[in-house]
């Protein structure tokens, strides 16, 4: 498994980490299940594990801690998330009393003393331009609840501005074969800045792993069933905010490219990998041969500089106008 680094607090991490979201809280996941997915994913060599506080309303914080206490020895890098546990989600929510609960809960599911990393989970628009909540994540640093804190944005506009506050050390942010407007500019000003970039929701959603059909169904207390309009939350955070049935059309364009033997998903999280800008991606597995499958991607060569560029063709042909300027 290769390494990256982790912007700059001297840590590597698994260039193919783990999303565990998809073990908290999507469709009906078992724990027997979940923990199975992670613990493949781990024996793989992944060292980075993403969560949040909201992923079943602490479940996937509270697998995670199982696991990594029945396996002992070096834990992994765990990322978790605060904010959205407000209800509503609006920017008045971010006091220092309220940040400080949602990271003391997070202390008590991941069974730690200090979190690795703590990311403002999609902040309202406000957020970005209030220095005093920035303030409120320096001063957990400060006190030792929490060793570092990023974002997870929608747009790459609010990761600019994340990125101008100097302790930002990670944003989190959709970029797959469907997103790729993170390439234009903000992935190397990141880079620069020495920030370390999590690449989210890579196989969108599922769509590209080309297992998907016009007759997929999803369990109702899937976000593909119940939020494909933005119905609860952002809907690019669905499907990447592609129309469902415009991104079956282009994942056939894009079978054609995938060289023989590699499964579509590891091609995708490939894809990603090829920009040195990114640190590490988060796949959502929900079992052991998608987990194991998934961290394959991190050995498998470069793709073609012509299969680049075919892909560039298919998105600002066929996906950009649906997304490209809305993340
Ligand atoms: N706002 C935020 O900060 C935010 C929002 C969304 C996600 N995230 C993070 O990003 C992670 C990844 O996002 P995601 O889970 O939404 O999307 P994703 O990784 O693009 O897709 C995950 C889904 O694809 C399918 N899949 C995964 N690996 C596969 C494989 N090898 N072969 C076939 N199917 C496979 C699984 O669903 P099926 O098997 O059911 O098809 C899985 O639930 C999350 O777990 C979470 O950690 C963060």
């Amino acid at each position: 498994m290769e390494q990256r680094t982790f912007g700059n607090i001297g840590i590597d991490v698994s260039d193919i980490g783990f999303g565990a979201w998809a073990i908290g809280a999507l469709g009906d996941v078992s724990s027997e299940d979940a923990k199975a997915a992670l613990n493949a994913a781990l024996d793989a060599g992944v060292t980075f594990i993403d969560t949040a506080d909201v992923y079943g309303d602490g479940r996937s914080e509270k697998l995670i801690a199982e696991v990594l206490k029945q396996r002992g020895g070096a834990r992994p890098f765990v990322a978790t998330k605060a904010g959205r546990r407000l209800s509503p989600h609006i920017a008045s929510g971010y006091t220092r009393d309220n940040l400080t609960a949602f990271v003391e809960r997070s202390l008590a599911n991941l069974e730690t003393e200090c979190l690795d990393l703590v990311q403002l989970h999609c902040p309202p628009p406000e957020i970005y331009y209030q220095p005093e909540v920035f303030g409120y994540m320096d001063d957990l640093v400060a006190a030792g609840n929490i060793r570092h804190y990023g974002v997870s944005v929608e747009k790459v506009e609010e990761a600019l501005k994340a990125i101008e506050y100097p302790n930002v050390k990670s944003i989190q942010i959709i970029f797959n074969i469907f997103r790729q407007r993170p390439t234009t500019l903000f992935l190397a000003e990141a880079k620069r800045r020495d920030v370390a970039v999590i690449a989210r929701v890579p196989l969108a959603s599922g769509l590209l792993t080309g297992k998907m059909s016009a007759q997929t169904s999803f369990a109702a207390d899937d976000h593909r069933a119940f939020n494909r309009n933005g119905e609860a939350f952002d809907v690019g955070e669905t499907f990447s905010g592609v129309p469902y049935e415009v991104a079956l059309a282009v994942v056939e364009k894009i079978r054609k490219l995938v060289p023989e033997g590699i499964p579509m998903a590891q091609f995708a999280l490939r894809w990603i990998l090829m920009d040195s800008g990114v640190t590490t991606v988060i796949p959502g597995a929900k079992n052991v041969i998608q987990a194991k499958s998934n961290s394959a991607a991190s050995d498998l060569p470069a793709l073609s500089l012509q299969t680049m560029d075919e892909l560039r063709k298919i998105y600002l042909q066929d996906i950009a106008p649906y997304v490209h300027h809305r993340w």
